[in-house]
């Protein structure tokens, strides 16, 4: 039996640095179903399709050879033999991924592919419907959050990271946050809850590296 670990929470959280970091401390796969949704994205922008269309989506999916896999236990993400890992991490994939991941066909595309990874790996798995949908019996299940303004904080220096020459507004990523927020709790299908079975910890005030610790304790202490 293979362990399975569950982080869910809002963007900004810090998920995906924090995951990353406990897949490699822990030694288990690192799968990042946000970047799933993002692709898929991508290849709908590719394709002209900016609107929730169930019956287009449908097409373009049926055409669309999806492939995940962990090279040297990083997720590598394919659509139709493009490598997109790198490609979808832009503010306007950001944009529609919350918009396409209200899609029942992305959704069920997506989730027999993100539980086929946990039944032949280890896996500490993020996103937001993971401990309520995909892995509703995962061994530990974490709900990481964070402040509105702590998250908007952590995007800004993120971006301005990546490029200092950007010109950005962090009211607007705050505003941006707030309505993929609402998006992503509110949806109709596998809207971000805290389960009961969940430990909630908040992050606004700890460093990553405290964040890390507190869980990897969590986990050790159910999965050892
Ligand atoms: O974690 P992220 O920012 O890469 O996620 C991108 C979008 O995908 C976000 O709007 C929420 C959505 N998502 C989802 O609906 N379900 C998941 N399991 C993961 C992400």
């Amino acid at each position: 039996m293979y362990i399975s670990i569950a982080i869910d929470g809002p963007a900004g959280s810090g998920k995906s640095t924090i995951t990353k970091k406990l897949a490699e401390q822990l030694n288990y796969n690192y799968v990042d179903t946000g970047a799933m949704y993002r692709a898929l994205t991508y290849n709908f922008i590719v394709n002209n399709l900016t609107e929730l269309d169930e019956e287009k989506i449908n097409i373009i999916l049926s055409n669309t050879t999806f492939k995940v896999y962990f090279d040297n236990f990083k997720q590598i993400v394919e659509v139709n033999d493009e490598d997109v890992t790198d490609k979808i991490r832009t503010p306007e994939v950001s944009n529609y991924t919350s918009l396409f991941a209200q899609s029942k066909n992305v959704r069920n595309f997506l989730i027999n592919i993100q539980r086929d990874l946990a039944k032949e790996n280890n896996v500490i798995m993020d996103g937001r419907d993971i401990a309520s949908v995909v892995l509703p019996n995962a061994n530990v299940k974490i709900y990481l959050t964070a402040s509105v303004e702590e998250r908007a904080t952590r995007r800004y220096k993120e971006l301005l990271q990546s490029d200092s020459s950007l010109k950005i507004d962090i009211e607007e990523i705050k505003k941006s946050i707030e309505e993929r927020d609402y998006q992503d709790k509110n949806r109709e299908i596998a809207p971000l809850v805290l389960v009961d079975d969940a430990i909630k910890v908040d992050t606004t005030k700890y460093s990553i590296e405290e964040v890390v610790e507190i869980i990897k304790k969590i986990i050790l202490e159910k999965v050892s």
